[in-house]
């Protein structure tokens, strides 16, 4: 491509500024060291599926996405995902200068008629804000990007505990008409917390179609802090895998606020040994792969 098309983004300034003049919105609180997991909510506004989701969100595991909405693992990836219906999206989160980035977040190929406006509330169904994209991509004149060029698209989140509780931070796009008694309600928090960690003194600072982080309840690995899933946490009603794949750990909050790890046969060669992960279930599994590794030595001397 020779030419290069500049694209005239004509964003309604004044109407841009009535609308995030006063927000800080997306900075979400982030002092923790170290990754996370953390979610988003993604309502794409056009029929889509998960292939094109994975796509557009750069992951690469299609388990990853069915673990964050606890859907079959036998959902193929060109599962239909209707517009406007919400889908989780598990990303990876780092905590820098008091505010939470994604650590391996989407680029996006500028297309004909895109605007940064039009990419961040339609295509990225309003998960970022259009200044955020700015600020990342260092963007000089926000009115003019070109067509083809890559932008990298900022993903809020945070690795912070909330109350001393271990939890899963999800960025969910406010809808209009909610509140944060609603919005508490819905994810099993209190409006005290979403104030709290959202800065927001009453509903009338909660502005329909930007992200608030809302803290979910999560389940975590037990006390062994050398084993491979420590620091594992997983929100409620949702699963993951783990050590190699080898287990997969899911959590039901309301049962125990401990994660549930079986193991899985995807990759049986390259498993850790199990008693390294904390929070299996059941021991008979481990019995038979803790002997069979330790015959492998054996067998290997015996036939030398
Ligand atoms: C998904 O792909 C399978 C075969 O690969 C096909 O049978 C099925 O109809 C497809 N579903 C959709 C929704 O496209
Ligand atoms: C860190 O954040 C402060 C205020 O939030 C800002 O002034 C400063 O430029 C930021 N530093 C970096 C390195 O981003
Ligand atoms: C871009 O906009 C023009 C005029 O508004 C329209 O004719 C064209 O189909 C659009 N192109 C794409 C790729 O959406
Ligand atoms: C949604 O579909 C319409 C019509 O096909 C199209 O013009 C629009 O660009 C699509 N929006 C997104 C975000 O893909
Ligand atoms: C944008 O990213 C795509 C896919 O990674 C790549 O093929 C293309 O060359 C990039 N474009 C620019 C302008 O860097
Ligand atoms: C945990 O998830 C279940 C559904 O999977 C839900 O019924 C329950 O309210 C949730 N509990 C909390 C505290 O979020």
């Amino acid at each position: 491509m020779g030419c290069v098309n500049q694209v005239q983004i004509l964003i309604l300034l004044s109407l841009s500024s009535l609308f995030f003049s006063s927000s800080t919105a997306q900075n979400f609180k982030c002092n923790t060291p170290g990754k996370c997991s953390a979610l988003v909510g993604y309502a794409p506004h056009n029929i889509t599926s998960l292939s094109d989701i994975l796509n557009l969100f750069n992951i690469k595991n299609l388990r990853d996405v069915l673990g964050a909405n606890n859907l079959p693992l036998t959902t193929p990836k060109n599962y239909t995902v209707e517009a406007k219906n919400t889908i989780k999206i598990p990303i990876s989160c780092r905590c820098s200068n008091g505010t939470g980035v994604s650590d391996n977040p989407p680029v996006y190929t500028v297309k004909k008629n895109d605007t940064l406006y039009l990419i961040a509330s339609e295509v990225f169904s309003g998960v970022v804000v259009y200044k955020k994209i700015v600020e990342a991509n260092k963007i000089p004149n926000e009115n003019l990007i070109d067509i083809g060029q890559n932008l990298t698209i900022p993903l809020p989140c945070s690795c912070d505990d909330v109350d001393g509780d271990k939890v899963v931070h999800y960025a969910h796009v406010v809808q209009s008409g909610s509140t944060l008694k609603s919005i508490a309600k819905e994810f099993g928090t209190d409006e005290d917390t979403l104030k709290k960690i959202n800065d927001i003194a009453d509903d009338s600072k909660l502005f329909a179609d930007q992200p608030i982080d809302v803290p979910l309840k999560a389940c975590s690995s037990s006390i062994k802090s050398e084993s491979l899933d420590n620091g594992l946490r997983v929100a409620n009603g949702t699963y993951v895998f783990t050590a190699n794949n080898c287990e997969k750990c899911t959590c039901d909050y309301a049962s125990s606020p401990t994660l549930q790890c079986e193991q899985t046969q995807l990759k049986l060669a390259t498993c850790p040994n199990p008693s390294n992960i904390a929070s299996r279930i059941g021991s008979r599994w481990s019995f038979l792969f803790i002997s069979s590794i330790h015959l492998i030595p054996l067998f290997l001397y015996l036939f030398q």
